[in-house]
């Protein structure tokens, strides 16, 4: 029979993503969702891309009677958790907030979880929990730290999950260490569409080439990198998503406790992220090199043995075709949802 899947945060970039890969395996995902930071017209691209009736309840993870309702309702099996807040500046403005959605609302999960005895959970966790990696690729056991809020409140519950983990017998769990997530899906239909100004690069790069945007401020080009300028691991979201499903399907068959990266194990620099983008879209990227940004980090990406060593799941899109469905997403709908 195929197993129903709570996502929560689903209507979301990665989660949205995620909802796709998991129909394609052969699941039936449930999206739980507040739109705190997502369109509703999303569910309606997803029906268009999976040609099937979405199931979907509007409300906040910080509400446990609605979640014993679905628990109850759905016949869940388990839960993907990509709920929470994730804007590194904003964190350091509010902090109670995002201690609030991704703390408390990830223990009320994990509490409304237990009383429904469900018990296999894939938590997003962050490459920030990394804080100032002291070498590039880094690997799960690199020390970890907190250099921000946000960072902090992927840190806490990294560690509440291994507690669980190790206090009560039955606990599968993931943890899955992103590093840069950036493209679409390429229909063209579902993509980021960050609020107001992009903190990120990709959305900024693409809003500078459809012209929403005059130029890209490239922050600091005097890094100690072969050109100067910041180096990601910027891994198309569609392997990601798919990422999602190999950690499941781990969890259903071997079982424990899992926390891998999931990123492609190169880097790319800003410049050559900029370069790329222009190659794929024909268009002009105009760009100035400024600053740096507080709190960056010269070079991040990731060592992805140990994700094709307990998952087999390796990252296999391009990026050139990062580039190209960022592209088709954007130039498609200039305006994000909202065009
Ligand atoms: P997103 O903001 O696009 O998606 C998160 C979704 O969760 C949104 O639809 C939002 O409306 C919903 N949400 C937030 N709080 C909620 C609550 N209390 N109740 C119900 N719904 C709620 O973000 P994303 O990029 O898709 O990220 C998903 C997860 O992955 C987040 O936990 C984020 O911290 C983590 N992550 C993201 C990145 C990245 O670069 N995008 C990198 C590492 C980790
Ligand atoms: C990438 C590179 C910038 C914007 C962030 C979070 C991290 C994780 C992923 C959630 C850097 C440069 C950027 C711009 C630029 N999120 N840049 N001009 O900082 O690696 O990671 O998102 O967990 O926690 O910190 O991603 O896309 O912001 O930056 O030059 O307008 O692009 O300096 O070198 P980052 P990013």
């Amino acid at each position: 029979m195929k197993k129903n899947i709570l996502i929560t945060g689903g209507a979301g970039f990665i989660g949205s993503h995620t909802y796709i890969a998991l129909v394609a395996a052969g699941y039936v995902p449930i999206i739980l969702d507040n739109f705190c930071n997502s369109n509703p017209i999303v569910l309606e691209r997803l029906e268009r891309i999976s040609h099937l009736q979405l199931k979907f309840i509007k409300g906040d993870i910080r509400d446990s009677k609605l979640l014993g309702k679905i628990f109850l309702d759905y016949n869940i099996s388990s839960v993907i958790h990509f709920a929470g807040l994730k804007s590194v500046g904003e964190s350091v403005e509010k902090p109670l907030e995002y201690y609030d959605n991704n703390i408390i609302g990830t223990l009320n999960l994990l509490m409304a979880m237990r009383s429904a005895n469900i018990q296999t959970l894939v938590f997003s966790s962050s490459a920030t929990v990394y804080g100032n990696p002291v070498s590039a690729p880094i690997s799960e056991n690199f020390a970890r730290c907190a250099t921000n809020p946000y960072g902090r409140s992927k840190l806490i519950i990294e560690n509440i999950l291994e507690d669980v983990y190790q206090s009560e017998p039955g606990w599968n769990i993931a943890c899955l260490r992103y590093f840069n997530p950036v493209g679409a899906h390429r229909s063209g239909l579902i993509g980021e569409d960050p609020l107001g100004i992009p903190n990120n690069l990709m959305p900024y790069i693409a809003q500078v080439a459809i012209g929403r945007r005059d130029h890209l401020n490239v922050f600091g080009g005097d890094y100690p990198t072969h050109d100067g300028t910041g180096v990601r691991d910027f891994i198309h979201v569609m392997d990601l998503a798919e990422g999602h499903v190999a950690a499941l399907e781990y969890l259903y068959s071997k079982r424990g406790m899992l926390t891998v990266n999931l990123g492609t194990g190169h880097g790319v620099s800003v410049l050559q992220m900029i370069q790329a983008f222009e190659q794929a879209s024909g268009m002009k990227v105009s760009y100035k090199i400024v600053n740096r940004r507080p709190g960056d980090v010269a070079e991040c990406w990731a060592d992805t043995t140990l994700a094709e060593q307990k998952m087999g799941w390796v990252a296999r899109r391009s990026l050139q075709e990062i580039c190209e469905d960022a592209w088709r997403w954007q130039s498609n709908n200039p305006n994000g949802f909202n065009s």
